[in-house]
């Protein structure tokens, strides 16, 4: 039987934000731990068996876990941030974002919208070039240029705990899958940390948040008494090592992020677990917009 044990939060992946990101209280919050217990708001909201998700309730964090992760560091030089490592936090200037923003325009108010609206938008005659002014920006936070992909636009309700839906199943049987890894790059456990990033640019009207536990797959690794060599055959490719951690440490904390609008967060996602969330502050209640691009 798993012997379940207590673990407060470690150093670990620490949050960078740039010098003029307002980085005031009610930015970063922590979970009291993760749960395969779900309440279900909503009767359509369904998720994969075993799934994890972040405990209520969440707390800011206290000055010591405020130095665990790095949120008095500001990103004065790209060069203090180590790209593969850490998670940023950028403001992408009004000007860059307003053409896409129009395009957006109507979606970005609505509290719901029909998909054929969406794909009016995405097969908008100018969303291509826009996107492309928009890339040219991003340019600086790429380490491999010749690797930066667009993933595109996204749209998600309001009021969602986690937003991430298991795309390999088929469409009538979309379940949420709850914290997890990404593997956009595919790399084993020893080269997790040379994965592109994902930047996630929040183009809604509204906060949403991105969540995420502080520490990478090797740091899991070594936290649940796994050893190089004896036991990294068994997880050469490291995609079990999320739900073990989860196992073993349900009281371990889940960051939560906050990223208004037009702030981008950029992450290491195929070597942290992760997932995003639309559920804000009550009264808040339309589109949650954003475009995804790895770099
Ligand atoms: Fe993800």
């Amino acid at each position: 039987m798993l012997i379940k044990k207590t673990l407060e939060l470690q150093k670990g992946i620490k949050i960078f934000f740039q010098t003029d990101i307002d980085f005031e209280k009610h930015r970063i919050f922590l979970s009291s731990g993760t749960s395969t217990e779900v309440e279900q708001t909503l009767a359509q909201i369904k998720y994969c068996k075993g799934a994890f998700v972040p405990k209520e309730s969440w707390r800011e964090p206290n000055i010591e876990e405020k130095t665990l992760l790095g949120i008095n560091e500001q990103l004065v030089n790209i060069n203090m941030w180590d790209l593969h490592q850490y998670i940023g936090l950028i403001r992408i200037p009004d000007k860059v974002l307003a053409p896409l923003e129009a395009i957006l325009e109507n979606v970005r108010k609505s509290p719901a919208i029909a998909l054929e609206e969406w794909q009016a938008v995405v097969t908008h005659p100018e969303v291509e070039n826009v996107i492309v002014e928009v890339s040219n920006y991003l340019m600086p936070y790429c380490l491999f240029r010749h690797r930066f992909k667009v993933l595109g636009l996204y749209i998600k309700p309001p009021g969602l705990k986690t937003v991430t839906v298991n795309s390999v199943n088929n469409q009538s049987e979309n379940l949420y899958i709850g914290m997890h890894l990404d593997s956009w790059d595919r790399y084993p456990l020893r080269r997790r940390h040379k994965s592109r990033n994902r930047i996630c640019i929040n183009l809604g009207c509204e906060d949403r948040f991105f969540l995420f536990i502080n520490l990478t797959l090797i740091d899991m690794f070594y936290a649940l008494g796994l050893l190089i060599p004896k036991d990294i055959h068994k997880h050469y490719r490291g995609t079990e090592l999320g739900n073990e951690f989860m196992k073993q440490y349900p009281s371990y904390p889940v960051v939560k992020l906050t990223v208004r609008p037009n702030e981008a967060y950029i992450a290491p996602t195929d070597n942290l677990i992760h997932d995003a969330s639309t559920r804000g502050r009550a009264g808040e209640a339309v589109m949650k917009c954003k475009l995804n691009c790895l770099v």
